[in-house]
Parts: C-alpha cells; structure tokens; sequence
C-alpha cells in the first residue's frame, strides 16, 4: 500500500522539490530557487509524496490585517498522479492550515489555460472574483477565486445520499 507523506519546505531538498512542482504546473512563471526561498519565508509550504516520490506542492499565504484576514490556498499535484483523491487530501489539509492561522476568507488562483484547476476549485466552492494578465505581453491570464463558503465545501459526489 502507498503511502502519502507532506512535509514542510524547511530545507535545501524540499526548496528544489517544491520548485519543480511549480515549474512543471507554471511553466510560464518559472521560478528561481532565491523566489522559492522569498516565498517559504512569507508563506505555508509543503511538498508531498507517495513513498518517496514527489507527487505534488501546497502554499498557503497567511492572512493579514492588510488583506482582511484572507489566506490564498493553493494546492499542486503533477498531471501522472491526478483524479486519485490527491489534490482533495492537500486541499483540505492547506484549507485546515489557513483556518488555523485564523482566515476569515479563502482565495485561491488558477491559471486560466488550467482546466483541471479551475474545475477542481469550482468543486470545491469556489467562484471567480477577477482574471487578469501579470506581465504585459502575457496572453494568459491568472483568475483569482474566492471560497463563497469560508469553512470548505465537500463536493457533491463526496456527499452522503
Ligand atoms: C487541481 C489539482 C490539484 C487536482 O488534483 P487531483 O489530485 O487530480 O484532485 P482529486 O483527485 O482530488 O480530484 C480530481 C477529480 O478526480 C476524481 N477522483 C478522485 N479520486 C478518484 C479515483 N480514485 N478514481 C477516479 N477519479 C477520482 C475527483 O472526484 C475529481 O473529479 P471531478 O473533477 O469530477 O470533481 C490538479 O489538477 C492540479 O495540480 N492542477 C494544477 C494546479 C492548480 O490549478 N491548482 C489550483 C487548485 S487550488
């Protein structure tokens, strides 16, 4: 039996692992090892494997006084280990993560070219807020969603009769 394991990104190999998840989903935002590690000082980040291969990703950004108490959830697995209840288990894992840092609102952010993303996320409860480019010249644009229901939603197929 396989067994899932997530950790924390605190160390040199999950920096490189986490940063492979990302540029394999992103590859049009490529980031550096440095951006990784700009981004593991302000955020919640965790990789995760089955056994010992590295299946996907989570990054939760905390809530501040700033943003009205939003966190932004985001979970990543790599396309050969999708549509095995993978991405539910990091979602709900990272969403347990942001109400525990005491988020009021949960947002995420999908990649318009995404559908697996965006379909994933709609299953959930999420709906879209605002789509925009990040970069002149770019021709795809980011959609940021917003969970209508704070506390998650199970998706109706994982709902009891
Ligand atoms: C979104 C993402 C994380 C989903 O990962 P995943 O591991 O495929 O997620 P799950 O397996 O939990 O759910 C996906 C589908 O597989 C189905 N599924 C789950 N277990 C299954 C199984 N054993 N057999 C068949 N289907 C299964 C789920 O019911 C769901 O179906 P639906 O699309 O009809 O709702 C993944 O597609 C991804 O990384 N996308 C790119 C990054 C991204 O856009 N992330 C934003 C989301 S916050």
């Amino acid at each position: 039996m396989t067994h899932l394991r997530i950790q924390a990104v605190d160390d040199e190999a999950s920096i490189h692992d986490w940063q492979y998840v990302h540029n394999v989903i992103i590859p049009g935002d490529v980031l550096s090892l440095d951006d990784v590690r700009a981004r593991v000082a302000r955020n919640r980040m965790e990789v995760a494997y089955l056994d010992d291969v590295l299946i996907g990703c989570t990054t939760v950004r905390p809530p501040t006084e700033d943003n009205g108490a939003t966190a932004t959830v985001i979970v990543r697995v790599l396309p050969g280990f999708r549509r095995r209840g993978l991405g539910t288990r990091l979602y709900e894992r990272a969403l347990a993560q942001a109400h525990a840092l005491d988020a009021q609102v949960i947002e995420s952010v999908v990649l318009a070219s995404n559908p697996d993303g965006l379909r994933f996320a709609g299953r959930h409860g999420f709906v879209e807020l605002e789509r925009y480019l990040l970069r002149e010249g770019d021709s795809v644009p980011w959609i940021d969603l917003r969970l209508d229901d704070p506390r998650g939603r199970v998706p109706a197929a994982c709902q009891p009769e």
